[in-house]
Protein backbone atom coordinates (compact mmCIF):
# COMPACT_ATOMS: atom_id res chain seq x y z
CA UNK A 1 0.00 0.00 0.00
CA UNK A 2 2.96 2.54 1.17
CA UNK A 3 4.51 1.65 -2.45
CA UNK A 4 0.93 2.71 -4.19
CA UNK A 5 0.69 5.81 -2.47
CA UNK A 6 4.28 7.04 -3.08
CA UNK A 7 4.38 6.43 -6.45
CA UNK A 8 0.81 8.17 -7.04
CA UNK A 9 2.56 11.49 -5.90
CA UNK A 10 5.07 11.50 -8.75
CA UNK A 11 3.26 9.88 -11.98
CA UNK A 12 -0.35 8.00 -12.17
CA UNK A 13 1.11 6.29 -15.52
CA UNK A 14 3.61 5.25 -13.02
CA UNK A 15 1.26 3.85 -10.49
CA UNK A 16 -0.76 1.58 -13.00
CA UNK A 17 2.33 0.41 -14.64
CA UNK A 18 3.48 -0.80 -11.11
CA UNK A 19 0.08 -1.98 -9.74
CA UNK A 20 -0.07 -3.92 -13.26
CA UNK A 21 3.26 -5.42 -12.75
CA UNK A 22 2.32 -6.29 -9.00
CA UNK A 23 -0.72 -7.74 -9.92
CA UNK A 24 0.93 -9.95 -13.46
CA UNK A 25 2.24 -13.27 -11.64
CA UNK A 26 -0.85 -14.03 -9.39
CA UNK A 27 -3.80 -13.15 -11.85
CA UNK A 28 -2.16 -15.38 -14.90
CA UNK A 29 -1.59 -17.92 -12.26
CA UNK A 30 -5.19 -18.47 -11.36
CA UNK A 31 -6.80 -17.46 -14.71
CA UNK A 32 -4.65 -20.38 -16.23
CA UNK A 33 -5.32 -22.25 -13.72
CA UNK A 34 -8.86 -21.45 -13.79
CA UNK A 35 -8.86 -22.36 -17.69
CA UNK A 36 -7.41 -25.45 -17.38
CA UNK A 37 -9.95 -26.72 -14.92
CA UNK A 38 -12.59 -25.08 -16.97
CA UNK A 39 -11.10 -27.18 -20.04
CA UNK A 40 -10.30 -30.51 -17.93
CA UNK A 41 -14.02 -31.06 -16.51
CA UNK A 42 -16.43 -28.79 -17.72
CA UNK A 43 -16.03 -28.24 -21.40
CA UNK A 44 -16.40 -31.97 -22.26
CA UNK A 45 -19.70 -32.14 -20.37
CA UNK A 46 -20.32 -28.54 -22.13
CA UNK A 47 -19.74 -29.67 -25.58
CA UNK A 48 -21.49 -33.16 -25.52
CA UNK A 49 -24.48 -31.13 -23.44
CA UNK A 50 -24.59 -28.66 -26.84
CA UNK A 51 -23.83 -30.85 -29.47
CA UNK A 52 -26.03 -33.16 -28.09
CA UNK A 53 -29.37 -31.02 -28.85
CA UNK A 54 -32.12 -32.76 -30.88
CA UNK A 55 -31.09 -30.19 -34.34
CA UNK A 56 -27.65 -31.63 -34.34
CA UNK A 57 -28.88 -35.13 -33.36
CA UNK A 58 -30.98 -34.95 -36.49
CA UNK A 59 -27.84 -33.65 -38.60
CA UNK A 60 -26.08 -36.86 -37.21
CA UNK A 61 -28.68 -38.74 -38.34
CA UNK A 62 -28.42 -37.68 -42.38
CA UNK A 63 -24.87 -38.24 -42.68
CA UNK A 64 -23.72 -40.76 -39.87
CA UNK A 65 -25.57 -44.30 -42.12
CA UNK A 66 -23.39 -43.18 -45.05
CA UNK A 67 -20.09 -44.21 -43.58
CA UNK A 68 -18.70 -47.80 -44.67
CA UNK A 69 -16.11 -49.64 -44.89
CA UNK A 70 -13.16 -49.01 -42.79
CA UNK A 71 -14.16 -45.92 -41.45
CA UNK A 72 -12.00 -42.93 -39.41
CA UNK A 73 -14.19 -40.07 -37.38
CA UNK A 74 -11.99 -37.12 -37.08
CA UNK A 75 -12.31 -35.21 -33.57
CA UNK A 76 -14.90 -38.32 -32.32
CA UNK A 77 -15.58 -36.13 -29.16
CA UNK A 78 -18.00 -37.69 -26.60
CA UNK A 79 -19.24 -40.19 -29.14
CA UNK A 80 -22.26 -38.61 -29.83
CA UNK A 81 -22.26 -39.98 -33.68
CA UNK A 82 -21.72 -43.55 -32.55
CA UNK A 83 -26.05 -44.52 -32.40
CA UNK A 84 -25.99 -43.51 -35.86
CA UNK A 85 -23.30 -45.83 -37.80
CA UNK A 86 -25.11 -48.72 -40.01
CA UNK A 87 -23.15 -51.40 -38.48
CA UNK A 88 -23.76 -53.79 -40.96
CA UNK A 89 -21.91 -51.44 -43.65
CA UNK A 90 -18.71 -50.45 -40.93
CA UNK A 91 -15.86 -53.17 -41.17
CA UNK A 92 -14.28 -50.85 -38.77
CA UNK A 93 -13.90 -47.67 -36.87
CA UNK A 94 -11.46 -45.45 -35.68
CA UNK A 95 -11.95 -42.83 -33.55
CA UNK A 96 -9.92 -39.93 -33.76
CA UNK A 97 -9.56 -36.95 -30.76
CA UNK A 98 -6.85 -35.26 -28.79
CA UNK A 99 -8.60 -35.19 -25.62
CA UNK A 100 -8.78 -37.85 -23.37
CA UNK A 101 -11.49 -36.30 -21.13
CA UNK A 102 -14.17 -36.57 -24.25
CA UNK A 103 -12.56 -39.98 -25.22
CA UNK A 104 -13.48 -40.95 -21.59
CA UNK A 105 -17.42 -39.85 -22.21
CA UNK A 106 -17.30 -41.63 -26.04
CA UNK A 107 -15.67 -45.00 -24.31
CA UNK A 108 -19.20 -45.00 -22.17
CA UNK A 109 -21.31 -44.22 -25.53
CA UNK A 110 -19.57 -46.90 -27.65
CA UNK A 111 -19.92 -49.57 -24.88
CA UNK A 112 -23.59 -48.55 -24.74
CA UNK A 113 -24.47 -49.51 -28.16
CA UNK A 114 -22.14 -52.52 -27.90
CA UNK A 115 -19.99 -50.53 -30.97
CA UNK A 116 -15.95 -51.24 -31.04
CA UNK A 117 -13.83 -48.65 -31.78
CA UNK A 118 -9.97 -48.37 -32.36
CA UNK A 119 -9.52 -44.61 -30.26
CA UNK A 120 -6.52 -42.84 -31.54
CA UNK A 121 -5.53 -40.32 -29.13
CA UNK A 122 -4.35 -37.72 -31.89
CA UNK A 123 -4.51 -34.37 -33.75
CA UNK A 124 -5.88 -34.51 -37.23
CA UNK A 125 -2.58 -32.46 -38.21
CA UNK A 126 -0.78 -35.79 -38.27
CA UNK A 127 -2.71 -39.04 -38.90
CA UNK A 128 -1.34 -42.28 -37.33
CA UNK A 129 -2.51 -44.41 -40.14
CA UNK A 130 -1.12 -45.30 -43.28
CA UNK A 131 -1.64 -43.51 -46.82
CA UNK A 132 -5.02 -44.59 -48.29
CA UNK A 133 -6.11 -46.69 -45.33
CA UNK A 134 -10.14 -45.24 -45.19
CA UNK A 135 -12.98 -46.09 -47.32
CA UNK A 136 -14.44 -43.24 -45.43
CA UNK A 137 -13.66 -40.14 -43.31
CA UNK A 138 -16.32 -38.47 -41.05
CA UNK A 139 -15.95 -35.33 -39.38
CA UNK A 140 -18.46 -33.36 -37.60
CA UNK A 141 -18.29 -30.13 -36.11
CA UNK A 142 -14.88 -30.78 -35.68
CA UNK A 143 -13.77 -28.35 -38.43
CA UNK A 144 -14.56 -25.74 -36.91
CA UNK A 145 -12.04 -26.56 -33.74
CA UNK A 146 -9.15 -27.93 -35.62
CA UNK A 147 -6.05 -25.73 -35.21
CA UNK A 148 -4.44 -26.31 -38.44
CA UNK A 149 -7.55 -27.47 -40.68
CA UNK A 150 -5.28 -26.86 -44.10
CA UNK A 151 -2.97 -29.30 -42.86
CA UNK A 152 -5.62 -31.30 -41.17
CA UNK A 153 -7.77 -31.84 -44.87
CA UNK A 154 -4.00 -32.33 -46.55
CA UNK A 155 -4.19 -35.79 -44.02
CA UNK A 156 -7.43 -36.53 -44.62
CA UNK A 157 -6.85 -36.96 -48.34
CA UNK A 158 -3.67 -38.69 -47.40
CA UNK A 159 -5.74 -41.68 -45.53
CA UNK A 160 -8.42 -41.62 -47.99
CA UNK A 161 -8.56 -43.96 -50.52
CA UNK A 162 -8.97 -42.85 -53.97
CA UNK A 163 -12.79 -42.96 -54.22
CA UNK A 164 -13.19 -42.88 -51.11
CA UNK A 165 -15.84 -40.49 -49.40
CA UNK A 166 -15.48 -37.61 -46.86
CA UNK A 167 -18.52 -37.14 -45.15
CA UNK A 168 -18.92 -33.93 -43.09
CA UNK A 169 -21.47 -31.71 -41.18
CA UNK A 170 -19.84 -28.42 -39.69
CA UNK A 171 -21.43 -25.64 -39.11
CA UNK A 172 -19.59 -22.06 -40.02
CA UNK A 173 -19.60 -18.76 -41.70
CA UNK A 174 -23.19 -17.77 -42.81
CA UNK A 175 -24.24 -16.30 -45.97
CA UNK A 176 -26.45 -13.37 -44.29
CA UNK A 177 -23.82 -10.34 -44.59
CA UNK A 178 -25.10 -9.14 -41.01
CA UNK A 179 -24.85 -12.31 -39.25
CA UNK A 180 -21.00 -12.90 -40.82
CA UNK A 181 -20.50 -9.26 -38.96
CA UNK A 182 -21.52 -10.76 -35.72
CA UNK A 183 -19.60 -14.24 -36.17
CA UNK A 184 -16.50 -12.04 -36.79
CA UNK A 185 -16.92 -10.15 -34.25
CA UNK A 186 -17.60 -12.51 -31.55
CA UNK A 187 -14.86 -14.90 -32.64
CA UNK A 188 -11.90 -13.75 -30.49
CA UNK A 189 -14.12 -14.89 -27.25
CA UNK A 190 -15.90 -17.48 -28.57
CA UNK A 191 -12.84 -19.20 -29.49
CA UNK A 192 -11.17 -18.88 -26.26
CA UNK A 193 -14.57 -19.75 -24.25
CA UNK A 194 -15.46 -22.59 -26.28
CA UNK A 195 -12.44 -24.51 -26.40
CA UNK A 196 -10.88 -23.28 -29.79
CA UNK A 197 -14.53 -23.34 -31.60
CA UNK A 198 -14.13 -20.68 -34.66
CA UNK A 199 -18.18 -19.29 -35.61
CA UNK A 200 -16.42 -18.01 -38.96
CA UNK A 201 -14.94 -20.88 -40.91
CA UNK A 202 -15.88 -20.88 -44.81
CA UNK A 203 -16.40 -24.59 -45.33
CA UNK A 204 -17.27 -25.06 -49.03
CA UNK A 205 -13.88 -22.69 -49.67
CA UNK A 206 -11.66 -25.03 -47.54
CA UNK A 207 -13.16 -28.30 -48.78
CA UNK A 208 -12.30 -26.76 -52.29
CA UNK A 209 -8.65 -25.45 -51.14
CA UNK A 210 -7.98 -28.58 -50.13
CA UNK A 211 -8.82 -30.44 -53.33
CA UNK A 212 -12.07 -31.87 -52.29
CA UNK A 213 -15.24 -31.58 -54.82
CA UNK A 214 -18.68 -32.18 -53.06
CA UNK A 215 -21.81 -32.16 -55.57
CA UNK A 216 -24.16 -32.89 -53.06
CA UNK A 217 -23.35 -30.03 -50.59
CA UNK A 218 -26.76 -28.60 -48.49
CA UNK A 219 -27.36 -25.85 -46.10
CA UNK A 220 -29.44 -24.00 -43.72
CA UNK A 221 -29.93 -22.35 -39.90
CA UNK A 222 -30.53 -25.36 -37.54
CA UNK A 223 -32.89 -23.48 -34.87
CA UNK A 224 -30.90 -21.70 -32.52
CA UNK A 225 -28.47 -18.74 -32.37
CA UNK A 226 -28.02 -18.03 -36.08
CA UNK A 227 -24.26 -16.91 -35.33
CA UNK A 228 -23.82 -20.42 -34.30
CA UNK A 229 -26.08 -22.89 -36.03
CA UNK A 230 -25.70 -22.23 -40.23
CA UNK A 231 -25.08 -25.84 -41.39
CA UNK A 232 -22.68 -27.37 -44.36
CA UNK A 233 -23.68 -31.09 -44.98
CA UNK A 234 -22.56 -33.66 -47.65
CA UNK A 235 -20.21 -35.56 -48.95
CA UNK A 236 -17.28 -34.79 -50.86
CA UNK A 237 -14.28 -36.55 -52.59
CA UNK A 238 -10.89 -35.48 -53.95
C1 LIG B 1 -17.32 -29.54 -30.86
S1 LIG B 1 -16.52 -31.04 -30.58
C2 LIG B 1 -17.38 -32.12 -31.71
C3 LIG B 1 -17.27 -33.56 -31.33
C4 LIG B 1 -17.95 -34.55 -32.29
N1 LIG B 1 -17.33 -34.56 -33.58
C5 LIG B 1 -19.42 -34.28 -32.41
O1 LIG B 1 -19.91 -34.14 -33.53
O2 LIG B 1 -20.10 -34.24 -31.37
C6 LIG B 1 -14.95 -30.80 -31.36
C7 LIG B 1 -14.00 -31.96 -31.13
O3 LIG B 1 -12.79 -31.70 -31.87
C8 LIG B 1 -11.72 -32.17 -31.11
N2 LIG B 1 -10.49 -31.52 -31.60
C9 LIG B 1 -9.94 -30.36 -31.18
N3 LIG B 1 -8.80 -30.13 -31.85
C10 LIG B 1 -8.64 -31.15 -32.72
C11 LIG B 1 -7.65 -31.49 -33.68
N4 LIG B 1 -6.59 -30.70 -33.88
N5 LIG B 1 -7.78 -32.64 -34.37
C12 LIG B 1 -8.86 -33.43 -34.16
N6 LIG B 1 -9.84 -33.17 -33.28
C13 LIG B 1 -9.73 -32.05 -32.56
C14 LIG B 1 -12.09 -31.81 -29.69
O4 LIG B 1 -11.35 -32.55 -28.73
C15 LIG B 1 -13.57 -32.15 -29.67
O5 LIG B 1 -13.80 -33.46 -29.29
Amino acid sequence: MYFLIEIDAKNNCCVIYKLLFALKPAFLRDTLILMGLYEKFLLPKLVHFTCGQSPNMRQREKVVPLANGRVLEIGIGSGLNIPFYDVRNVKHLWGLDPSAEMWSIARNNAADHHMDVEFLLSDAESIPLDNNSADTVLITYTMCTIGEVHSALDEIRRVLKPGGRLIFCEHGAAPDKHVLRWQNRINPIWRKLAGGCNLNRPVPLLLERSGFKSTDMQTMYLPGWKPATFNYWGTARY
